[in-house]
């Protein structure tokens, strides 16, 4: 009996139950098509919303600014200094999204394990959207605040919850702005309007809101016009930025305290310098233009009609998510695996990603699609959907 038994019976009873995640290796850059075991298939999984992730501007910037900075940060900020290049993202990102001031951490992950402990503490109160993505779980342990979750996306039911609760010292309410398995998006305003009531702090989580949603691309708070009312936005520029990197928004005071007290900005390197310029090539196109962002709704749109043209339930999605329920995991698997074979890329998602009988295959649109994949997306879910029993 060795010490890593376990682990090998725990991989073995994932293997068992089917809940076992293989990873496809993709031999080309991400992108409308990828290649994946020598063939070209449609993707339909990344969430590469604007197809910035092999876009020309971005690789381009990210190469010249090797050729002037070099690749790496050297250490974290507060100890080898911060380059130019950071400060210089996070002011056009605060200017892009109409905020005081923004912070970059490595990614969206890490953005919320810097800023939930540092707003929050063991004396305090977090409340918490049930459907919220793990890494605002994750940052709400962290934290060591008491963390009482309230019914999915209903300000009425988080109204009721504050009003049973005592609140010994802080609270901070926390929601995801798209719900990244749903693709529906919060109420904001009305959360909005709990937090201004009770004078607690809000946070959203605009990960996939981030260059989707809002005037150009500009965030969930952009597109219900509430600027200078949500306390702290966390995003990420590892979906429709294409690149990798977390990202938080709010008022300077808050900034400058996750400066101060944001545990992965303080102990763990800033993001690299092609990354860094990468993003900043992101910036530039949006501010330039909301092409892209229109083409991928324009996409998304003609997507979810087509789909429910044809039969198919796609769930409360309000986004360029398109869940295609479809209730049992084997169900969702065989799908997944028949349109691979008709040389479509859609990954099954079942529990415990999302609930029991509610396994989907999640379509992710981006504006990297053309006409003719959508077409083609569309002719290979009719095909195998009747072939399957899952439409007429
Ligand atoms: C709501 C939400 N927050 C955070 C993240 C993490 O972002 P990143 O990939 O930049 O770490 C994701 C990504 O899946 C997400 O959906």
């Amino acid at each position: 009996m060795s010490k890593t038994d376990w682990i090998e019976q725990e991989l073995n009873t994932l293997k068992e139950q089917g809940l076992f995640a293989n990873i496809r290796t993709i031999e080309s850059p991400m992108d409308a098509w990828v290649t994946i075991e020598g063939r070209r298939v449609l993707n339909f999984c990344a969430n590469n919303y604007l197809g910035l992730a092999n876009h020309p501007q971005l690789r381009n910037a990210a190469k010249s600014a090797i050729d002037t900075m070099g690749i790496g940060p050297g250490a974290v900020r507060t100890i080898a200094g911060t380059m130019s290049l950071h400060i210089q993202l996070e002011k056009r990102l605060a200017e892009f999204k109409g905020v005081e001031a923004v912070i970059t951490l490595q990614s969206g992950f890490t953005a919320n394990l810097a800023t939930i402990p540092a707003l929050v503490g063991k004396d305090d109160i977090i409340f918490s959207d049930e459907l919220n993505h793990a890494s605002i779980i994750d940052g709400a342990r962290l934290s060591g605040a008491k963390i009482v979750r309230f019914p999915h996306a209903d300000p009425a039911g988080l109204r009721k919850i504050i009003a049973e609760t005592e609140v010994p010292h802080r609270a901070l309410i926390i929601t995801d702005g798209v719900f990244s398995m749903d693709g529906d998006i919060a109420p904001l305003p009305d959360l909005y309007e709990v937090a201004d009531e009770t004078g607690h702090l809000l946070m959203v989580d605009d990960a996939h809101g981030e260059g989707v949603l809002g005037k150009g691309g500009r965030g969930i708070v952009d597109h219900f016009n509430l600027h200078g009312k949500v306390d702290v936005e966390v995003g990420t520029m590892s979906k429709a930025f294409g690149v990798v990197g977390g990202i938080v928004a709010g008022k300077q005071v808050i900034i400058d305290w996750l400066r101060q007290r944001g545990r992965p900005f303080l102990f763990s390197s800033a993001m690299t310098v092609p990354d860094v310029a990468a993003c900043l090539a992101g910036v530039d196109m949006l501010e330039a233009s909301a092409e892209l962002v229109e083409r991928l709704w324009k996409n998304a749109e003609l997507f979810k009609a087509e789909m429910k043209k044809m039969g198919f339930n796609t769930g409360v999605t309000q986004t360029p998510i398109v869940p295609v329920m479809l209730g049992e995991a084997p169900l969702a698997q065989q799908f997944s695996r028949r349109l691979f074979e008709e040389g479509v890329f859609a990954m099954a998602i079942g529990f415990p990603t999302v609930a029991k009988g509610k396994a989907r295959i999640r379509v992710m649109n981006t504006a990297a699609h053309s006409q003719d994949d959508l077409e083609r997306g569309l002719a290979a879910f009719e095909k195998v959907g009747k072939e399957l029993g899952v439409i007429a």
